[in-house]
């Protein structure tokens, strides 16, 4: 099934079933494993973030106080280059992003009981005609979307685990973000929390 939210914001509510879900959460653990989640700081200010961060794929999204946002082929701490995209992700992108080329980062954000991320645009990618795609696993959240403008009028969703959210054409520069974790709410992660994956093309070819 899918919902559209806005114009080019496409919504499929758990399109992932629980056994899918758990197999992407395996693939989750052996990325983080190789590449160490950590703490991004924003940029000139240096103030930290309330998500741990790590990516996969040739590209991974970073933020520093000195460099800011940006991609590179290396992790941050290590410096290690990023562990590949898993296979199941590559076929969630041909499946609904509706793209001829394939997506060069995913990053990995986890959120604890109280992190959250304000409202922002996705706009640090070369290839603003391909989508970001989504996914979020283990506990809810309070999911904000809205226009092209900070200040256009703004809707919330509850995203569970399993559901995907693809943000394409008119929607790829709405601003989105999130305001709360539902702690305990789903049973899929060994503790409270929730993973939220983006699939992101990079460079334009
Ligand atoms: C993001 O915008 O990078 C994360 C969105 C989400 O956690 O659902
Ligand atoms: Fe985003």
């Amino acid at each position: 099934m899918m919902l559209l939210l806005a114009p080019g914001i496409r919504y499929f509510p758990e399109h992932f079933g629980p056994a899918e879900q758990a197999a992407l959460v395996e693939d989750i653990r052996a990325v983080v494993t190789k590449a160490p989640l950590y703490v991004p700081a924003m940029p000139k200010t240096g103030k930290e973030m309330s998500v741990r961060m790590t990516n996969c794929g040739v590209l991974g999204w970073v933020t520093d106080k000195e460099g800011g946002y940006r991609y590179q082929a290396v992790h941050p701490v290590t410096r290690r280059p990023w562990p590949s995209i898993p296979q199941r992700l590559l076929e969630l992108w041909q499946e609904v992003g509706d793209f001829p080329l394939l997506p060069e980062a995913c990053l990995v954000n986890f959120y604890s009981d109280t992190a959250k991320m304000g409202l922002h645009q996705d706009r640090d990618e070369q290839n603003l005609n391909a989508p970001v795609v989504s996914v979020s696993l283990g506990d809810a959240c309070l999911f904000r979307s809205g226009g092209t403008n900070r200040n256009d009028k703004t809707q919330s969703i509850r995203l569970s685990s399993g559901d995907v959210i693809v943000l394409g054409g008119e929607g790829r520069m709405a601003f989105h973000g999130v305001d709360r974790i539902y702690p305990g709410t789903s049973t899929l992660l060994k503790s409270t929390g929730r993973i939220n994956l983006t699939l992101r093309r990079v460079t334009a070819s």
